[in-house]
């Protein structure tokens, strides 16, 4: 079977350390095309802007070639056509799938009947490990480090997936946590035993201010509104938390916001122009990681 990239544990630090070095070296120069030939199929089952735009980017800065489909409804899918088929179809005709889908775990069912690589560009509310590449990515820059960072995670912890993959990459940085969210919102307990196992310190506050002066990373996220069985729920929480430039008035000199975006309202625009705003910045780099990331899993790096 080849490598896959459907978990972030499916690469290990020493990978992870690499594909930031790979990354570095096309934000240098990115015009190389030594993929020419090559063909990516990015499915997306599910609305993307960021993911999607700058994989599609990375093949052509690559010289390799696209092809997708603008929207599931476009697809057999819509016929009864099962994923696995759909997989094992796109298989004979491309080097490497890069696949999102609302079914947290449709990733892994890909990568199980693919003769080529798959990329989760995020599955359901489970993993988003391209996301949180390019996140380590903007930490490292930001901090000029890994190591020891403190990270205050904010908002919904339980359905963002780009939070459950960062937690997972960091944990092998010895990092302090903070994860700040309505009890609604909580991590999943599986995320939290993880770092127990590993010996990573964290602590759990609700109030926004709680976090807000002690750390290095201000990890902001969105509700997730699609994935809520019950809107009344969300609802409730849809606006816990608005992050707004006189609340920076403590925090670390260092200390920088990122966000996976798209943002609804818990980071207000009077906080862009401050020196700690790093959010567009953050999905910038993400074109030069995916190029990173490609080139690994289709066998060439420098
Ligand atoms: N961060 C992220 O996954 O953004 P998109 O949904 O726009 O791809």
């Amino acid at each position: 079977m080849p490598k896959s990239l459907i978990s972030i544990q499916d690469f290990s630090k020493d990978e992870i350390l690499r594909i930031l070095d790979s990354a570095a070296g096309f934000e240098k120069d990115r015009e190389r095309d030594f993929l020419a030939g090559k063909v990516v199929a990015c499915l997306f089952f599910e609305p993307s802007t960021r993911t999607r735009l700058s994989f599609e980017a990375a093949v052509n800065r690559l010289g390799a070639r696209v092809i997708g489909f603008p929207d599931t409804r476009n697809t057999s899918q819509t016929k009864g056509e099962t994923l696995e088929d759909t997989i094992r179809i796109v298989s004979n005709y491309v080097d490497l799938i890069v696949m999102r889908h609302p079914m947290a775990g449709a990733a892994d069912i890909a990568a199980s009947v693919a003769s080529v690589p798959v990329i989760n560009a995020g599955d359901g509310a489970n993993q988003h490990p391209t996301q949180t590449l390019l996140d380590l990515y903007a930490i490292k820059k930001t901090q000029g480090r890994l190591e020891g960072l403190d990270i205050n995670m904010v908002g919904d912890l339980k359905y963002g997936r780009a939070v459950h993959s960062l937690v997972e990459a960091m944990s092998w940085f010895s990092p302090r946590f903070t994860f700040t969210s309505p009890e609604e919102l909580n991590i999943p307990r599986k995320y939290l035993e993880m770092l127990d196992s590993r010996g990573v310190p964290y602590r759990q506050v609700s109030r926004i201010e709680d976090g807000l002066n002690e750390c290095d990373i201000l990890y902001m996220t969105r509700v997730q509104q699609e994935r809520f069985p019950d809107m009344e729920e969300y609802e409730k929480v849809k606006d816990v938390y608005r992050l707004t430039a006189s609340m920076l008035g403590g925090v670390r000199p260092g200390m920088r916001i990122m966000h996976p975006l798209p943002r609804v309202g818990e980071i207000a625009e009077d906080v862009d122009p401050t020196p700690y705003a790093y959010y567009f910045q953050e999905a910038g780099g993400g074109m030069y990681v995916r190029m990173a990331i490609i080139s690994y899993l289709l066998g060439y790096s420098f």
